[in-house]
């Protein structure tokens, strides 16, 4: 039998990787279809192992008809034929561990697809308690807007907290459980190394379906979110995983608005991680990142876990964007790999990818777009494919002449990888030293920090031997006393630390 160590071991590999969101569909496309592509991905693995991430995140990639970006599965068991083969996904979990990365993988068990098995039989009135069927609706309303109740032309109504095509399941009918726990292990008799569980905190609603008023979705209390019943499903998802040699993991996307409700997901026996996002919520401010910090180590610690750090990912504007400028992008990074815990990369921030804001409307696939009647033009600005090389779209992603799935910016060319690399000054050389010197570090700093005496516009803080400052106003503030500058955002400092910069310190 295998014996695994408790999450509080300091070795376990999770507890300070740096892990690299790929959103499939547009990272690279290896078949001129202009969908990215698993062999894609397996194509790219040298210049991942050379950005010097420790694991890759993998978005869904399982037969779908992508009414939401794949979120919508129609078979767990299977790659849709535009991501490639189950064949393409071993060669992949294999080429990723020669290049001495991990592989997590999504799992999405809130909803199904509607085209689904279970959900065609339910649309003919059989097993309809696999999902969440009412004669009534409540004032529900879905995450992209509208009502989150569908009725059926027979007059029953369905539960769909995102849009129509993904049904929400019924985790308290035990085959929905069954299925699941067959699910994880179906990829993890592949060599996954673990997963990120999508909408980790809804699987299980108010019975009475009690109408939510004027409480916020995510409050405590709320008939939606992190219900009590929700633990046991990753009790037993963690005795699985524990069940498997290799440290396998489970993160879990668990929005909730108290930490102690927040906490409940990291004890011991259930999830090794759980995303917070307060730090991608947080605006370009010391003292708004400064409480986000203290409050999410502080809902951590006692669990034993780690905090996980974001700034961007496939559900957010890009965190250039959000600041404003490709300088502030470099300086939040440096702040968010000196913070304890493990840090989540989106694919393209390190080339600093801004959101592209002016996608035609006819191009935008985003269900927020429709079901918000134009009111959110919705995700697609983060998603767009990758520029690898050249100076005009497709840039590499997918064969000349195709089309990408979404139009690529023609001013790009610069921001290509083959662009940046062996460019001393660009972001991808940015990233890599940041990455490198984090690694080189990583095993003598503490699990904590300290906070040091700042100007108010600036932070600074003192993890062992290392030192991080940050300056989020716009007057250079004098820096703490060190010996050594190690990496800057903007070139080296001197005594002095300009606006909009960071640095680590020794
Ligand atoms: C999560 C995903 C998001 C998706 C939603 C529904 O929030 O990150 O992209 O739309 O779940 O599955």
């Amino acid at each position: 039998m295998h014996v695994t160590r408790s999450s509080n071991s300091p070795e376990l590999w999770w507890r300070d990787a740096v892990v690299y969101e790929v959103y499939v569909r547009s990272f690279a496309d290896s078949d001129g279809d202009g969908e990215g592509d698993l062999a894609g991905i397996r194509s790219k693995l040298p210049y991942l192992r050379d950005l010097g991430v420790d694991a890759l995140w993998l978005t869904p990639f399982y037969r779908s008809p992508l009414a939401d970006g794949g979120y919508d599965v129609a078979d767990y068991r299977d790659v849709d034929p535009r991501f490639g083969t189950l064949s393409d996904l071993d060669a992949l979990v294999a080429a990723t561990h020669a290049h001495g990365m991990r592989l997590l993988v999504d799992i999405v068990p809130n909803h199904t697809s509607d085209q689904h098995p279970w959900f065609q039989e339910a649309l003919a009135g059989i097993h309809r308690d696999r999902y969440l069927f009412r004669k009534e609706p409540n004032d529900w309303r879905s995450n992209f807007g509208g009502s989150a109740w569908t009725q059926l032309p027979d007059g029953e109504w369905y539960l769909h907290l995102y849009a129509p095509e993904q049904p929400d399941l019924n985790w308290r009918n035990p085959q929905v459980r069954e299925e699941f726990e067959d699910i994880l292990r179906f990829w993890l008799d592949r060599g996954v190394d673990g997963f990120r569980i999508d909408v980790a905190a809804g699987l299980f609603k108010d019975p009475e379906y009690g109408n939510i008023g004027t409480l916020r979705p995510h409050e405590d209390g709320s008939p939606i979110y992190g219900r009590p019943e929700v633990h046991g499903v990753y009790r037993d998802w963690r005795r699985i995983l524990d069940s498997y040699d290799g440290d396998r993991m489970a993160i879990g996307e668990v929005w909730t608005e108290s930490p102690a409700d927040f906490a409940r997901f990291l004890r011991p026996d259930e999830l090794h991680q759980a995303f917070t996002f307060a730090l991608q919520l947080a605006p370009w401010s010391a003292p708004e990142f400064r409480s986000v910090v203290d409050k999410v180590l502080a809902a951590v610690r006692p669990t034993g876990s780690v905090p996980t750090w974001v700034l961007s990912s496939h559900d957010v504007v890009r965190h250039r964007t959000r600041y404003g400028s490709a300088a502030r992008a470099h300086a939040a990074l440096l702040f968010m790999l000196a913070l304890p815990g493990s840090a989540y990369l989106y694919q393209g921030e390190e080339l600093g990818l801004p959101e592209v804001l002016d996608l035609p409307e006819a191009a935008l696939q985003d269900p927020i777009f429709a079901r918000t009647g134009g009111l959110s033009r919705g995700r697609d600005g983060c998603r767009v494919p990758l520029p690898w090389s050249g100076s005009a779209p497709p840039y590499g992603f997918t064969a000349p002449g195709a089309e990408p799935w979404l139009p690529m910016p023609s001013d790009w060319g610069p921001l290509t990888a083959e662009a940046q690399t062996d460019d001393p000054v660009s972001t991808l050389s940015f990233y890599q030293r940041a990455l490198r010197l984090r690694r080189a570090l990583r095993d003598g700093l503490p699990e904590s920090l300290e906070w040091l005496e700042s100007p108010a516009d600036a932070l600074f803080f003192r993890r062992g031997p290392l030192l991080c400052a940050l300056n989020c106003g716009s007057e250079p503030v004098r820096l703490p006393p060190h010996q050594r500058v190690l990496l800057g955002s903007t070139g080296q400092p001197g005594r002095e630390l300009p606006g909009g910069a960071a640095v680590w310190l020794a």
